[in-house]
């Protein structure tokens, strides 16, 4: 493509080290989408006639086809699949094809393809997305009885619903999607004609190729243009939250499949045994999504670094964008997969998290909110309660145990009806404020949930 200048052929090694095809080729579709606006507005400008625009589109059309049915072969001297494409189709039909790089770079090129296809790509992982709702949504549906003993610092703190708990993941993927949603605005800027850098002296209709294409606007400034690719940032960034969430919900189901806990049970298909312990039935896919949730960051912090004191505009070291990439969508798009899955085939052990949930302890809070309830500062009534818990541990006995008498020598506000908060329903059934977890509200949350991601 440079011949022109070059005197020397390109060292093996360069054509080695250089080559992005190998993994850029993925930007085929959207390449030749950008190829055939491009083209359309080269003909509006009579820069080429109609004749040779359906050359290049028909030319471009069936070399599409064939990468797609995997007989086309790419060729590394041709670095990337830019160059490939062109060249290719340059070889079929001649002149026309030599034409259609005019008024265009690949800089403006690869940043064009790359914002069409982090634009694909938001809409599919936002599927992905809503079907893990779903499968949490199912599950919570499915399981609506089920109640467990809410925890911080891992410590058994409050009850609330089995429900409520994969709920509060929902909302989190709900976040998620929202902020995909947004991001998209800033990817949807058509860069084309932008040029080198510094666009060009044939001045195509750059509005024209941004309406072919889906554009909301054209990009302001080529320098920019060419040089940003805070767009593929933002998007790994908002696959490593999604991350973040996965090894979040990873650690708990790792936790909830241990013998200790025992709360749910994962179905065969989704768990493998041991080569060792015959015994065993492991929850590899927490276990893999917490895992790879780090390339996730990893990914992110690669581009973060490759854009740190980049010199205006184009250098090769954007040719690093591509792989974080396509790496994130491919692990984060899996991990959606296979999890909603596996949410599919998990069952609640509901006795086992209802036993879990008669530790009496877990009324504690409770009580304190009924001698406020009584006119007692909430300080005071914490107080109270705290040394009742101690009385409980020295005397090796529980809440429900212990006589209104002896209740009374810590608080005179106590009477009978004390009692009837140490029960795991009413006590549930209290927890009404909005965005609690009664049985009411969540009730409630979930029809909201299963009609909303209906109709997405
Ligand atoms: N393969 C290159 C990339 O991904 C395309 C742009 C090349 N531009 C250049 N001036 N060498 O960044």
């Amino acid at each position: 493509m440079w011949k022109g200048r070059f005197k020397e052929a390109t060292s093996s090694l360069l054509t080695q080290y250089g080559e992005s095809v190998s993994f850029d080729w993925r930007l085929y579709r959207q390449d030749i989408a950008g190829s055939c606006a491009h083209a359309r507005a080269l003909e509006r400008e009579g820069i080429i006639d109609g004749k040779e625009l359906e050359q290049i589109v028909a030319g471009l059309e069936a070399i599409e086809r064939e990468i797609t049915c995997g007989e086309f072969e790419f060729d590394i001297q041709l670095e990337d699949i830019h160059m490939n494409i062109e060249a290719e189709l340059t070889r079929r039909i001649g002149d026309a094809g030599a034409k259609l790089h005019t008024a265009r770079s690949r800089n403006d090129q690869v940043a064009l393809d790359l914002r069409l296809y982090c634009r694909e790509q938001t809409e599919l992982i936002t599927g992905k997305l809503r079907r893990m709702q779903g499968a949490l949504v199912n599950c919570g549906e499915k399981f609506r009885d089920a109640v467990l003993p809410g925890y911080t610092h891992l410590q058994r703190g409050q009850p609330v619903l089995f429900a409520h708990h994969l709920l509060a993941y929902v909302e989190m993927l709900e976040r998620d999607a929202g902020r995909l949603e947004d991001a998209r605005e800033r990817i949807n800027v058509m860069p084309l004609g932008s040029g080198a850098l510094a666009g060009s002296t044939i001045a195509l209709d750059r509005g024209f190729i941004a309406e072919q294409l889906g554009f909301k606007t054209v990009s302001e400034n080529s320098m920019d243009a060419v040089s940003d690719r805070d767009f593929v940032a933002e998007f790994l960034f908002n696959l490593a939250m999604i991350g973040t969430h996965l090894s979040r919900l990873s650690e708990d189901m790792i936790l909830w499949c241990s013998s200790e806990f025992g709360f749910v049970t994962l179905d065969d298909a989704h768990t493998t045994g041991s080569s060792l312990m015959p015994q065993k039935k492991n929850p590899d896919i927490a276990e893999l999504t917490r895992g790879k949730s780090g390339r996730l960051y990893g990914n992110l912090m690669s581009m973060m670094t490759t854009l740190k004191g980049l010199p205006m505009t184009y250098n090769r070291d954007l040719q690093e964008d591509k792989q974080p990439l396509f790496d994130s969508i491919d692990t984060a798009s899996a991990a959606l997969e296979i999890f909603a899955e596996m949410i599919a085939g998990m069952q609640v052990n509901e006795a086992t998290t209802r036993k879990a949930c008669s530790d009496p302890m877990l009324f504690a809070t409770d009580i304190a909110d009924y001698l406020v309830k009584k006119g007692v500062p909430f300080r005071a009534a914490h107080e109270i309660v705290g040394k009742l818990t101690a009385h409980c541990l020295e005397k090796n006995t529980t809440f429900p145990e212990i006589e209104l008498d002896t209740y009374r020598e810590f608080s005179g506000q106590f009477d009978e009806s004390v009692f009837s908060l140490l029960e795991i329903d009413s006590a549930l059934a209290a927890r009404s404020a909005a965005g609690a977890p009664s049985p009411e509200n969540v009730k409630a949350r979930l029809t909201y949930w299963a009609g909303k991601l209906q109709g997405i």
